[in-house]
């Protein structure tokens, strides 16, 4: 999978690319990351990616031209399973079903706008797909481009180990995931100062569930179903 991001902050990106599990991927060739500035395509002695909005009003929006000569640029000899994504709260809301979607495709290009905005033209002729990752408004699509990627390369075959996967599939297709987990120690005496609320009062142990540390594997298996929760969009 090669994802490819067309953004002004290239450098936003660096320390998350060193991170482990995403640069290990890079390493063994599994996905491959592009940065693009922008401003490559951009004209003039300014290289200007940005204008005023017609019709007037606040900040500045980001120009169709140079974003559309960078993607016809990327897209050149790449002609099937190339998806264009364009980050903005307006977009359709990720979910892991998407990802999984995503994930079979072998190009995926990354629009990354900040200011005000872009100009809705690249929405609607450039980008093929609209993603928001919440009803929040960024600065911009980097943040969203990194949740984007690490959602989708996890899902990878060789990413993340293959127990793993399979293990999540397997829960993914009875419609449940992600339970409560517990590890060493069994029993944690905490020393409380003030801050943490009703649950933890002062002297009291926190316990792992009696159940969990039973060896019963089918209640345990109960339990867990019992304390799943369900992620929208899995199936
Ligand atoms: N750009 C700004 N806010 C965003 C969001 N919530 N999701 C995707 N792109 C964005």
């Amino acid at each position: 999978m090669t994802f490819d991001i067309i953004t002004i902050f290239p450098e936003i990106f660096d320390s998350y690319l060193k991170g482990s599990i995403i640069s290990r991927a890079l390493k063994a060739g599994l996905i491959k990351i592009r940065l693009h500035n922008l401003r490559d395509w951009a004209q003039g002695r300014h290289k200007t990616v940005d204008d005023r909005p017609y019709g007037g009003g606040r900040g500045m929006v980001m120009k169709v031209e140079p974003i559309f000569k960078a993607v016809a640029a990327l897209k050149k000899g790449k002609k099937r399973r190339t998806k264009v994504i364009l980050f903005t709260p307006r977009g359709k809301k990720i979910n892991q079903k998407m990802a999984y979607q995503f994930s079979k495709l072998g190009h995926l290009i990354l629009i990354c706008g900040r200011y005000e905005g872009v100009d809705e033209r690249v929405a609607k002729y450039v980008a093929s797909d609209k993603i928001s990752i919440g009803d929040y408004v960024l600065m911009g699509g980097e943040l969203p481009a990194m949740v984007l990627i690490e959602t989708v390369a996890r899902l990878i075959p060789g990413v993340l180990g293959k127990s793993q996967l399979l293990k999540e599939r397997i829960t993914a297709d009875r419609g449940f995931i992600e339970y409560p987990q517990y590890t060493r120690p069994e029993v944690f005496l905490p020393r409380l100062r003030r801050g943490y609320g009703r649950q933890a009062k002062k002297g009291k142990k926190w316990r792992t569930p009696k159940v969990l540390l039973s060896g019963n594997h089918k209640k345990i298996e109960e339990w867990r179903k019992k304390h799943s929760k369900i992620i929208a969009g899995l199936r």
